[in-house]
C-alpha cells in the first residue's frame, strides 16, 4: 500500500514536472512578429517565400498568394514526415476551416494527403485557376522571429493546419514550388495561425520587390538605412466580399481576398470617368477592388482600362509613341522620358479611397515597365468584359510599397512608393542577430 503511494506519488511528481517543463519550453520566448523573404521569380514574375516544415524540418518553397485560402503543399510526391498528423472530421481545425466536407475513406496505403475520416478542403492554384479536393492536415513550421530590424531566433509551431494539393496543381507555378502560401482573409491562413501561435497582434505586412519581405504581427518595419515604415502609414478600410473569389470554395464562403473601396481614378488629378457600378462589390460578388501578388500587373475591366489608357496617353501627348508589346497597349520611347527618385517622369496615377484626400498614388516606377532598352510601357493590363473583381492591383504596382493588413481593426495600411524615403523593399536586413 505504501509503496503504491509512494510510485503514485512519484507518478504525479514526475507528470506535474512533465507539463510544468513543457509550458515554459513554450513560453520562454514568445515572438512579437515573424519574418520570411521574399523572392521573385524571373520567369513567372510569381513571388516565391520560403520556411521549414517537417520532421525532420526541410526547406519548402511556396509561392505567395496574399489572397489564398491557406497553405497548400504537394503531398503526393516527396513528403516525409513524422509529424504529419491527418485534421479528423467534426474538430476544432476542421471547423475553423470551415469545412463541410468528410474524405471518409482513401483507397490506398494511409499516407499524408490520405487518410480515412479526415477533413477535406479544396486547395487550388490562383494563377492558372485550378482546384482540387486534398485532406487538411498539420505538421511542424519553423521560421525565424525579428525585432522589425533582423531575423532572429528561429521559432517553431508544432502543428500548423494546412491541405494537402496534389502534384498536378503545381502545373504553372514557378520552378522549384511544391505549394502556395495562403495568407487570405481566414482562419486559417498563415498570418491568423501564426498570430493563434504567439498570441500576437493580428496584423500583416508583405513588401514585394525582387528580394522584398513579408512580416506577420505588428511593426516596427525597419528598412536600411533605419526607416521605419510602419509609422507612417495610410490607412482605408478592408471590405469584405461576401463571396468566394477562389477557384473552389464551399458555398456560402466569403472571399478571402482583401478588397478595398477605390472610390474613383485620377491620372495628374483629374478624374477619370468610370463606370461607378464596377467598383461596388454587387450581391454576387462581382466588382471591387482586391489586392493580389499572384497577378504580375494591375487588371482592369475593359471599361475602365480604357478610361484610363485614354487618360494617360492625354496626359502624355507629347511622348513619341512606339508599337505596344503584350499584353501592355501603350508603349513609348523612353529616350523622351525623364527619370526621378520615383522612376520615369510620367503623370501619376491615384486610387482615391474613401474620401478624396485619401489616394494610393502611383508614380512612374509602378506604372511604367521596361520592356526592351528603349521602350516604357503603361503597366495595365485589360481584364475583359464582365470580369469577377474590376480591379485588381497587381505585382508591379505594389513593389517597393508595404502594405500592411490590419485583421483586427479591419484596415489596410499603405506606404506609397518607398522610393521617395530612399529606402526599398530589398532593404530589409535579412542579418539575423539571433
Ligand atoms: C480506410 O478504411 C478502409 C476500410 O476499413 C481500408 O480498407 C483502407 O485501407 C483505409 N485507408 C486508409 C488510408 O487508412
Ligand atoms: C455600369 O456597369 C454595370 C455593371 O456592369 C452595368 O449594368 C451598367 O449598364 C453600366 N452603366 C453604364 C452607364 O455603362
Ligand atoms: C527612340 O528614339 C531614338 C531617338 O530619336 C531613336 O534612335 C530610337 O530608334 C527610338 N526607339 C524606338 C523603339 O522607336
Ligand atoms: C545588418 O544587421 C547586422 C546584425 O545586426 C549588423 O551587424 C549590420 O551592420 C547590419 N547591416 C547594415 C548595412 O546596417
Amino acid at each position: 500500500m505504501a509503496s503504491f503511494q509512494i510510485s503514485l506519488l512519484f507518478f504525479f511528481f514526475f507528470f506535474f514536472f512533465m507539463i510544468i517543463s513543457n509550458s515554459t519550453a513554450q513560453t520562454s520566448f514568445r515572438p512579437k512578429a515573424l519574418v520570411l523573404p521574399v523572392s521573385k521569380d524571373s520567369s513567372t514574375l510569381q513571388y516565391t517565400t520560403q520556411f521549414k516544415q517537417r520532421t525532420p524540418l526541410v526547406p519548402v518553397k511556396l509561392t505567395l498568394d496574399l489572397g489564398g485560402q491557406f497553405l497548400w503543399v504537394d503531398c503526393d510526391k516527396g513528403y516525409v514526415s513524422s509529424t504529419y498528423r491527418p485534421v479528423p472530421c467534426r474538430s476544432a481545425v476542421c471547423n475553423q476551416a470551415r469545412s463541410k466536407s468528410c474524405i471518409t475513406q482513401c483507397f490506398s496505403p494511409p499516407r499524408p494527403g490520405c487518410n480515412n475520416n479526415t477533413c477535406g478542403h479544396s486547395p487550388d492554384n490562383t494563377v492558372t485557376n485550378t482546384g482540387t479536393g486534398g485532406e487538411i492536415g498539420t505538421d511542424v513550421v519553423s521560421l525565424q522571429s525579428t525585432d522589425g530590424k533582423n531575423p532572429g531566433r528561429v521559432v517553431t509551431i508544432q502543428k500548423l493546419p494546412f491541405t494537402c494539393g496534389s502534384t498536378f496543381l503545381l502545373e504553372g507555378l514557378a520552378n522549384g514550388v511544391t505549394g502556395m502560401a495562403g495568407l487570405g482573409r481566414s482562419k486559417i491562413s498563415l498570418p491568423a495561425q501564426f498570430s493563434d501561435a504567439f498570441s500576437f497582434h493580428r496584423k500583416f505586412a508583405i513588401c514585394l520587390s525582387s528580394n522584398g519581405v513579408v512580416f506577420f504581427g505588428d511593426g516596427p518595419y525597419v528598412f536600411l538605412p533605419g526607416i521605419d515604415v510602419s509609422k507612417s502609414l495610410i490607412y482605408t478600410p478592408l471590405i469584405l466580399n461576401p463571396v468566394s473569389t477562389a477557384g473552389s470554395f464551399f458555398q456560402g464562403d466569403p472571399s478571402t481576398d482583401y478588397f478595398i473601396g477605390v472610390k474613383s481614378i485620377k491620372v495628374n488629378e483629374i478624374t477619370v470617368k468610370v463606370n461607378a457600378t464596377l467598383l461596388s462589390i454587387n450581391e454576387e460578388g462581382f466588382g471591387g477592388t482586391k489586392i493580389s501578388t499572384v497577378k504580375p500587373y494591375t487588371v482592369m475591366e475593359t471599361s475602365i482600362y480604357n478610361a484610363l489608357t485614354r487618360a494617360f496617353i492625354k496626359a502624355t501627348a507629347k511622348i513619341p509613341r512606339v508599337s505596344p508589346v503584350s499584353p501592355f497597349t501603350v508603349c513609348y520611347n523612353s529616350t523622351f522620358i525623364g527619370s526621378t527618385r520615383v522612376g520615369p517622369a510620367v503623370p501619376q496615377i491615384d486610387l482615391v479611397l474613401q474620401s478624396s484626400s485619401v489616394f494610393w498614388r502611383i508614380f512612374g516606377a509602378n506604372s511604367m515597365v521596361q520592356v526592351k532598352s528603349d521602350v516604357l510601357c503603361l503597366g495595365f493590363v485589360d481584364g475583359g468584359v464582365n470580369p469577377r473583381t474590376s480591379i485588381v492591383i497587381g505585382g508591379h504596382q505594389l513593389e517597393d510599397n508595404l502594405v500592411q493588413i490590419d485583421l483586427a481593426a479591419s484596415k489596410v495600411g499603405f506606404s506609397s512608393s518607398l522610393l521617395f524615403r530612399q529606402t526599398t523593399c530589398s532593404n530589409f536586413n535579412f542579418t539575423s542577430n539571433a
